[in-house]
């Protein structure tokens, strides 16, 4: 893994919006995996504004989101096909058919999980997966003990993802505890990740991840399995890393397509 240790969230927003930037201009039909949440705002704003100057086009590509909440409805805000909408969708020039999402309503779900993990590879395979982590070392919603091979199921959510998200739900509405979302083996599956962490809360999940042993425990650990992660992380993310000195040393790289133009 990468670590890429940055001035400031913003500053890891900026990079991570130019990797994609970068790899769009080489590759107009670029597939992204998406990821929700407040880290990657900062991102999204970037690309919208790339796009609205005329700098990105967005036509070609397609998006595969980690995760969606079970049973709520599209239209909910707190939805994350609301939430990708709203940050990032409706200020891209992609055809809203392009997005893609777990499927979270209606019957048959299990099949239709197996249906999105045949429509990754169907569209090629994800280029580039972006990532969050909760403070529990999850990605997507793979929680704590969530499989490292495991493939886009249902899941539970942990106490802790619950508390941090309930910030989000008026008082007495139900939250959702179950969610569908990519496996730690799709996530693994694509072929460069950038994982952006931010804030003194994920300073213990960062050193474990980052420094720990591969473990189940700590899912976003399973990425020192990946040959391509390149880890973001602000400074008070970073409070805990024993290796800081080292990671500052090291140059960054650009993404390079082979051949067959593929990065
Ligand atoms: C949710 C999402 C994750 C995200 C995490 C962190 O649980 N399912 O994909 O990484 O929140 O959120 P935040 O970036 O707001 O800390």
């Amino acid at each position: 893994m990468k670590v890429v240790l940055t001035e400031s969230a913003d500053a890891g927003a900026e990079l991570v919006a130019e990797r994609i930037l970068t790899a769009l201009r080489a590759k107009p039909e670029l597939v992204l995996g998406l990821a929700t949440g407040s880290t990657p705002l900062g991102v999204y704003a970037r690309l919208r504004a790339a796009c609205a100057r005329g700098e990105a086009s967005f036509k070609h590509v397609r998006t595969f989101n980690l995760d969606e909440y079970l049973d709520l409805p599209a239209e909910h805000p707190q939805s994350y096909r609301h939430f990708m909408r709203e940050h990032l969708f409706d200020g891209l020039d992609m055809p809203r058919e392009h997005a893609f999402f777990p499927p979270t309503e209606g019957n048959d779900l299990l099949r239709r999980c197996q249906a999105y993990e045949d429509r990754i590879v169907a569209e090629g395979g994800i280029d580039i997966q972006l990532l969050g982590m909760g403070r529990n070392g999850h990605i997507g919603f793979n929680e704590p003990t969530s499989s490292l091979r495991s493939r886009t199921r249902i899941k539970t959510l942990d106490e802790r993802t619950l508390k941090d998200n309930a910030r989000f739900y008026a008082e007495g509405e139900p939250q959702p505890v179950l969610a569908v979302t990519m496996g730690i083996g799709t996530i693994l599956d694509a072929r460069k990740i950038l994982l952006q962490v931010t804030g003194a809360k994920k300073a213990k999940a960062v050193q474990e991840v980052v420094e720990g042993p591969v473990s189940s425990f700590f899912p976003a650990s399973a990425l020192q399995l990946h040959p391509r992660v390149e880890a973001f992380v602000d400074p008070p993310a970073a409070a805990l890393l024993r290796m800081r000195d080292y990671y500052a040393t090291t140059r960054g790289y650009e993404l390079k397509l082979d051949a067959e133009g593929r990065l």
